[in-house]
């Protein structure tokens, strides 16, 4: 077990090179599947997310060639084994893109069921209901969701309510039924046109990711590809927010500005000044921060796993924001660790409403979930003092070498191994 010890107070400065997307990464490695060839997966984020689903596709008969740290190839031509072990869907919540992409191949996937997590329920009726319009029958037994079809065909779908994983697991099981799928209220976020591409570069007939209409014609066979998967959005936003909490001046690269356009649009509101290049951005605040207003929402709205970043921002912001959720029932646990750094916040159902202080005090802290974890590490970085946060596995399951790259910034971070009774203790 480890922790970060954080000494906070120093404006961060310097370059940071952004990792592949984890939401985009933890789809395109399934999608890998339907290839049934060997893929060259570039920018692949080095996290643990990450090498659970390459130890998935290992698991179910997949050859894996690690060429560097962050490309990887994979040679599905062999999988023959449908089922994803309990113990292995349980390693990451994502696992559900595996149902999708085992029944695009062979008529039949299974993996856990989710059940619900820290943001609350998560349920899965929509990706069920695509599967459902292809021909697929689900059931579950035991704990397990299992899908089959002997022959699925192409369907119409509309989407109850705009849902990321079930879009992408829709396409996923759509590229190879026969006939034409046409997936409505669809989601538009950049993973999706990611996925998309990538797919498209294996042979499939893909049209409209990134609007709300997706049209898909079904392909007998696709082939191999190489494909380099998009930068970290969140990542990104969460250095973005990095520079704006510490008075400092980032530069990021491997960026695409294009897909920040939310997050930017709100720290340039705050009072930061965002300069925007080809693949680069660059970030610096001198003045002090403004209050906000925020709706967390769909791309391209406000996105939903910026938003605990986001608030501790403005728990420095001269005056009150108001910061609603309207992805998640329970993203605003992590609340309780910033009041007890001296944030002023109250929270009422989907909605906080942040009166700005001058400073934050140190405090040990708790990373609850990855983003609420990332957020207690800006809060660390603001508070002038040393700071610990226990249960760091959270943050590095979504970000690559956060202290290293924090370091590099000129922060004063570290992590220590924590003996496991100490945590036991605390909590
Ligand atoms: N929903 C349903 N039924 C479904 C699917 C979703 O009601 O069948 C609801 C959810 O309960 C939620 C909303 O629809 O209220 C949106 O859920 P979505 O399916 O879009 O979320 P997801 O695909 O499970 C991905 C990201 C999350 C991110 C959300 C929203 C991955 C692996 N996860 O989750 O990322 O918050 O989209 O953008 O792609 C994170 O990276 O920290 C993270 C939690």
């Amino acid at each position: 077990m480890e922790k970060f010890v954080i000494r906070g107070g120093k404006a961060l400065s310097g370059d940071v090179v952004i990792g592949g997307a984890k939401n985009a990464a933890v789809a395109i490695l399934p999608a890998t599947i339907l290839a049934a060839d060997k893929c060259l997966i570039e920018n692949l984020p080095c996290i643990s997310d990450v090498m659970a689903s390459l130890q998935i596709l290992s698991e179910l008969g997949a050859s894996i060639r690690m060429i560097s740290k962050n490309t990887y190839e994979i040679d599905t031509t062999h999988i023959d084994c449908t089922e994803v072990s309990n113990e292995l869907s349980r390693q990451m919540r994502a696992s559900y893109y595996f149902l999708g992409a085992l029944l695009g191949r062979f008529g039949a996937g299974q993996v856990a069921m989710p059940g619900g997590c820290n943001l609350g329920p998560r349920p899965i009726d929509q990706h069920l209901k695509a599967f459902t319009a292809l021909g697929a029958e689900d059931s579950v037994e035991y704990g397990m969701i299992r899908v089959r079809s002997n022959h699925l065909t192409g369907g119409h779908v509309f989407f109850d309510t705009v849902s990321v994983g079930a879009t992408m697991n829709a396409m996923l099981a759509a590229v190879k039924a026969e006939g034409q799928t046409i997936l409505e209220n669809v989601a538009r976020e950049p993973h999706i046109v990611d996925l998309a591409n990538c797919l498209n570069m294996m042979g499939a007939d893909i049209h409209g990711a990134g609007t709300d209409v997706i049209k898909i014609r079904g392909v007998k066979e696709l082939h191999g590809c190489n494909y380099s998967i998009i930068p970290d959005q969140i990542e990104a936003g969460s250095y973005m927010v990095a520079a704006a909490i510490t008075k400092g001046d980032v530069m990021l690269h491997n960026v695409i500005p294009k897909h920040m356009e939310p997050i930017t649009a709100k720290l340039r509101a705050a009072g930061c000044q965002v300069e925007e290049f080809d693949d680069s951005m660059r970030i610096t605040r001198t003045g002090a921060l403004k209050p906000l207003k925020i709706k967390t929402m769909p791309h391209p709205g406000f996105p939903t796993d910026m938003q605990p970043l986001m608030t501790v921002l403005l728990c420095l912001a001269e005056g009150t924001s108001i910061v609603t959720e309207g992805i998640w029932e329970n993203r605003f646990r992590y609340v309780d660790e910033l009041i007890r750094m001296g944030a002023s916040i109250q929270v009422d159902g989907q909605v906080a409403v942040i009166e700005g202080v001058k400073q934050l005090m140190p405090a040990p802290l708790r990373a609850l979930d990855l983003r609420a974890g990332a957020a207690m590490v800006m809060a660390a970085l603001a508070a002038d003092g040393v700071s610990e946060i226990d249960e760091t596995v959270h943050i590095e399951r979504g970000y690559e070498n956060i202290v290293e790259k924090l370091q590099g910034l000129g922060a004063d971070i570290r992590r220590v191994d924590t003996p496991v009774n100490a945590v036991t203790r605390a909590m």
